[in-house]
């Protein structure tokens, strides 16, 4: 299938911004030389999965003409005063931006027909995937989420207690700060991942990419890399975030003999 390649459809990215965000990261590298150089070093297995560093820096300079990054901190300030500030306990809950490059370029390269994905909030992740799906030219994403709508009251147990609170405004829909014009490629499940995933894997049949950010509780992170992993096909590729919140991912690896590539401290992928 012919690369559409990026299309530019949200907003160009202001020069001086990024002249202080590099100063800002020059002058923390130094300070903190430790997780500089393991970002660098996650920078670079990243750079080795995608085929070099070249191709990881168009896929970075994609994203960054795209204007996605604009885009979401504009949303992530409405966050802010719809949910965190009403002092509930609720975060985002969102991958950052370097991951998002990162998973960017994974489902770059990897250009799924089916990507399926657990785990939505306000969309983060999401909106990074589809932007790649719109780049690819090619793919549909498939997402489960149960969303924690802030100022509703749920009952005891419907979310795991381990959970990290990622609550959406009153009234929104998960993922309300993806771009419209990104959301053709896109269908939206909304329950929990135990009950609705194994129908959706099962009429999908085969997956090309499967990405787990739902609950990270063992017996959910366990049951979903299980789940995916017979019907992801040969190359396929399935992406964890909270890698490290339970033994889950690091069983899994162990038991499919795969290495895994990192994408970030706490996040992870392997290629079967
Ligand atoms: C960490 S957030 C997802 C963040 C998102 N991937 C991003 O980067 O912006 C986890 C989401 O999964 C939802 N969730 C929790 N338990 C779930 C379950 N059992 N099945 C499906 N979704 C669940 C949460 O309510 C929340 O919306």
């Amino acid at each position: 299938m012919e690369d559409a390649g990026h299309k530019s459809t949200i907003r160009s990215a202001a020069v001086p911004a990024a002249l202080k965000r590099r100063l800002y990261r020059t002058v923390r590298d130094l300070r903190h030389p430790g997780p500089a150089l393991e970002r660098r070093r996650i920078r670079d297995e990243v750079a080795r999965f995608l085929g070099g560093r070249d191709v990881l820096r168009r896929y970075e300079r994609e994203v960054r003409e795209s204007g996605l990054r604009e885009h979401l901190l504009a949303k992530g300030r409405e966050h802010h005063d719809a949910v965190v500030a009403t002092g509930a306990g609720h975060s985002l809950g969102a991958i950052g931006y370097t991951e998002g490059v990162y998973l960017y370029a994974v489902v770059r390269t990897a250009r799924p027909e089916a990507m399926v994905e657990t785990g939505v909030a306000n969309g983060f992740s999401t909106a990074f995937t589809l932007l790649a799906l719109q780049a690819n030219g090619v793919g549909h994403l498939h997402s489960i989420d149960l969303p924690r709508e802030v100022g509703r009251d749920y009952e005891p147990g419907t979310f795991y207690e381990g959970e990290g609170r990622a609550g959406i405004p009153p009234g929104s829909e998960p993922g309300w700060l993806i771009p419209e014009i990104l959301k053709e490629r896109w269908t939206l499940i909304l329950g929990r991942s135990q009950e609705e995933l194994p129908p959706l894997l099962e009429r999908l049949g085969t997956v090309d990419t499967f990405m787990h950010d739902s609950e990270h509780s063992f017996d959910c992170m366990w049951f979903e890399f299980n789940a995916a992993w017979p019907v992801l096909r040969p190359g396929g590729v399935l992406v964890s975030d909270d890698v490290n919140s339970t033994e889950a991912f690091a069983r899994f690896s162990v038991q499919e003999r795969r290495d895994p590539v990192r994408l970030a401290r706490g996040m992870a992928l392997l290629r079967k």
